[in-house]
């Protein structure tokens, strides 16, 4: 009989045990969607912030990452019901919680902003990638050129040609000119405005080369007929010599003429 009860109260013992752990384990799916919500509405925010000039990947990196954490604790996570996410998907055709998290994502991924940044272990970091820190220190290089006090607009591209062309060689290097959004859309929106930039000052300096070809061609080309024109007009002196010789010819050209 003692025995029995020893083994009825362990019994009940384990059973509380086990019930206190899940309670612990129990989320509040409320909190937990709250949550979700703010982090989607403060990335929407961001994205719309950052958009002009696009530092939408650089800003919104910390927003993006609560997104993720958000709907993965919304699906890892359970209360009574079951995993919270499931009181929120697949439930009607309108999925507004999938929809606005596959919005973010997509953006997210259109604009390749995963590249600016390292992965841990298959995860998302803040932590800038090689090709952001060195593209930035290239792109800093040609900025503090152009900004420098012997530079002017006439000078510019004589001065800042080797800074600009590491700079565009490096980017060539890192983007996949394949995609219409070949590398993170932040370095592409930059990179952009640097080459509209670029070729715009830069169109003066290729006119007097273009110039000097002109020129030159001008040149080659006239002295080319210049020398036709003094040929047939040496031949041309020369001509009544020959006629002389050939009476047939001289008077073929007579009554020819
Ligand atoms: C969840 O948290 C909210 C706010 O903190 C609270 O009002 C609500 O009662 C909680 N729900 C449960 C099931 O604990
Ligand atoms: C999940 O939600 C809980 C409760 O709000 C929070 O303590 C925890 O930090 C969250 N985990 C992640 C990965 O966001
Ligand atoms: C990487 O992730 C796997 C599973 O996601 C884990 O087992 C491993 O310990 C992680 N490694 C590091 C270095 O964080
Ligand atoms: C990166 O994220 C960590 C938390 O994961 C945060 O403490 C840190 O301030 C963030 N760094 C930047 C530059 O946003
Ligand atoms: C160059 O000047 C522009 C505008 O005057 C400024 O926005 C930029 O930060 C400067 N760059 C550097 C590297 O000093
Ligand atoms: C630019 O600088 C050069 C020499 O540094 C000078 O000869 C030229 O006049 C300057 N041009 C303008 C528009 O300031
Ligand atoms: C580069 O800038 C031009 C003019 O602002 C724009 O039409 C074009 O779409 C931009 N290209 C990319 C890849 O953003």
């Amino acid at each position: 009989m003692q025995e029995i009860l020893v083994i009825y109260f362990t019994f009940l013992n384990i059973l509380s045990i086990t019930l206190c752990e899940e309670s612990k384990t129990i989320a509040n799916c409320t909190v937990l969607k709250d949550d979700l919500a703010n982090a989607v509405a403060s990335f929407s925010k961001c994205a719309i912030t950052y958009s002009r000039p696009i530092k939408f990947c650089e800003q919104c990196v910390n927003q993006y990452i609560d997104v993720l954490n958000g709907y993965s604790n919304m699906s890892t996570s359970k209360d009574e019901d079951g995993f919270c996410i499931d009181g929120y998907v697949n439930l009607d055709k309108l999925e507004i919680l999938q929809t606005l998290y596959d919005n973010s994502n997509d953006l997210w991924n259109r604009a390749n902003c995963y590249k600016c940044f390292q992965m841990d272990n298959g995860t998302l970091t803040n932590v800038s990638s090689v090709e952001t820190t060195t593209f930035n220190d290239l792109f800093n290089k040609l900025s503090s050129c152009i900004n420098s006090s012997e530079v002017n607009v006439t000078t510019v591209c004589e001065k800042c040609s080797k800074q600009y062309d590491e700079l565009n060689k490096y980017y060539i290097g890192i983007s996949n000119e394949n995609e219409r959004i070949g590398m993170c859309m932040d370095i592409v929106d930059v990179m952009n405005g640097t080459r509209a930039y670029w070729s715009h000052n830069c169109c003066k300096f290729r006119h007097k080369n273009e110039i000097g070809f002109i020129i030159s061609t001008v040149i080659i080309s006239f002295s080319t007929i210049l020398f036709y024109i003094l040929t047939k007009v040496c031949s041309q002196k020369r001509t009544p010599v020959i006629l002389k010789q050939t009476r047939f010819a001289g008077s073929f050209c007579n009554n020819a003429s």
